[in-house]
């Protein structure tokens, strides 16, 4: 395939929107035929990468016509971003597709699609053919840019389509986006991952690593800024490798820097890195930040270095917690956060205690907690020594219990303390509250008009409650 593009292919983009020309037509006989506009649903499954991928899906499906619903049972199509990370969540999207199509019997022009991580599996594939024969239209996570060409396809033809790519070396952007919050939002940096941990599927579907220009993340942002966004979240993988494969390769550290640079820009985030390739560079240059978040999501997703290694972590437990010591020293106020895995091939319970071990030395602010799930065509899948569940379910219930109780004394610490707090949205319990989110990515609800929904307030945190605080405006 040669050297991976990381422009825009301007090329692919002007194709999509001769389609999505053609689609607003399509939507505009269905809108007669039904008397009213019709309505879409996007529902999405799994990571921030998939969310950000809905908003695309979202973007498009507004632009040709269709209104939005969260009701399923309501709308005349229906896609379902999927994730393929763990079994649970395949588990769902079948449950969920059984209740569609009782709907569809009801409303036989529905139109369902799939699409996301899940649908890159030949097995899945082959499941949908034989027992989902209602879906109309499946795609995967290469080809999303083709998004208006396939409803325009799917317009025109009765029969299921199904486009899967297993690689692609093209970046489409500047398609249309439908974003779910006005003052945030999330931007791809990079696509895939090259690091194959040995349980993990993403490698498999979502292809190998691929950085954007930087000047096109620049220009990107800019956009989003000058449309209201105030924080931004940087998205990839991996973003520590990002920029190392481009003609003119920049690190991630140099990255931010730039970004750093976009007056009215006010946070940024990132997700996700691996720590072997978290650098120096990086720590200095979030230090000095005015405007990276203080927050860091470092998975360590095992403590045991035997386990670590069986998982191709390529560190061990006392590199990570060397450094560990280095961002808190850099960052004294730094909040850190985790994915940890319990039940990988041949974990003992005397492993799990390196797990707990870690997360009582690195006292995490947050820790999402993971019972390993094994993902066919990896190479841990192939491993003897599974665990059996019930030995599984104890070393989780334990890590469980030290990871909340960790996160738990943390939050109490900031108790009584003025912070800055993005304010997002109306409390979900009570309408009277806002909610806002500090730059450590904890949530605290105070009382505070609507208004101020995407500003930055000054919150004293009053009152802890293990995982947020409640408090009230100053000044
Ligand atoms: N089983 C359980 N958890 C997994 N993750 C990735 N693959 C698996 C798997 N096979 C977890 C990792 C990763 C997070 C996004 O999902 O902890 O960091
Ligand atoms: Fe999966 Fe490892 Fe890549 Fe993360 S870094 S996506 S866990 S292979």
């Amino acid at each position: 395939m040669g050297r991976y593009a990381s422009r825009n292919d301007e090329q692919e983009l002007a194709l999509q929107q001769e389609y999505m020309k053609k689609a607003v037509s399509y939507v505009a006989d269905l809108k007669q035929q039904l008397g009213r506009q019709p309505l879409c649903c996007v529902t999405t499954f799994g990571c921030q990468m998939n969310a950000r991928d809905s908003e695309k899906l979202l973007g498009i499906l507004t632009q040709i016509g269709y209104g939005a619903t969260d009701e399923e049972s309501e709308a005349d199509f229906v896609i379902y971003n999927t994730c393929t990370v763990r079994d649970n969540a395949n588990q769902r999207v079948y449950g969920r597709l059984g209740f569609l199509n009782s709907i569809k019997r009801s409303r036989p022009h529905l139109k369902i699609a799939l699409c996301g991580c899940m649908m890159q599996e030949q097995t899945v594939i082959d499941k949908i053919r034989k027992s989902y024969r209602f879906v109309d239209l499946i795609f995967g996570t290469h080809n999303l840019f083709k998004f208006a060409q396939l409803l325009v396809t799917m317009f025109e033809n009765q029969e299921m389509i199904v486009d899967i790519w297993q690689e692609t070396d093209q970046i489409v952007e500047e398609l249309p986006v439908s974003r779910k919050y006005s003052y945030k939002s999330g931007i791809n940096i990079m696509f895939g991952c090259n690091n194959f941990c040995s349980y993990c599927i993403v490698p498999y579907v979502r292809g190998r690593e691929r950085s954007r220009d930087p000047k096109e993340i620049l220009q990107e942002i800019e956009r989003l800024v000058a449309d209201g966004v105030v924080e931004v979240m940087l998205l990839g993988q991996n973003v520590n490798s990002y920029g190392k494969n481009l003609d003119n390769p920049i690190t991630f550290a140099q990255l931010l820097r730039e970004v750093e640079q976009i007056e009215g820009l006010k946070r940024i985030r990132f997700m996700t890195s691996h720590p072997k390739d978290l650098s120096d560079e990086l720590i200095d240059v979030m230090k000095q930040s005015k405007k990276i978040c203080r927050h860091l999501h470092l998975p360590v997703q095992a403590g045991s270095d035997r386990i670590l290694q069986a998982m191709n972590r390529r560190y061990t437990k006392e590199q990570y917690l060397a450094l560990v010591d280095k961002i808190k020293t850099a960052m004294p106020d730094i909040a850190l956060t985790t994915d940890i895995i319990v039940g990988f091939p041949g974990e003992t319970p005397a492993d799990v205690e390196e797990t707990i071990d870690v997360v009582r030395k690195v006292q995490y602010d947050n820790a999402f907690t993971f019972i390993y799930s094994r993902r066919t065509g990896t190479p841990a899948a192939a491993m003897e020594d599974q665990v059996p569940e019930t030995v599984v379910r104890e070393g989780f219930d334990k890590l469980l219990k030290v990871v909340q109780d960790t996160a738990k004394e943390r939050a109490a610490l900031l108790q009584g303390k003025v912070m800055e707090a993005l304010v997002e949205e109306v409390n979900e319990q009570d309408a009277s509250l806002m909610t806002g989110r500090l730059s450590n990515n904890m949530l605290v609800h105070f009382p505070a008009s609507e208004s101020l929904i995407g500003r930055l307030v000054q919150v004293s945190l009053d009152t802890c409650h293990g995982f947020y605080y409640t408090g009230h405006v100053v000044e």
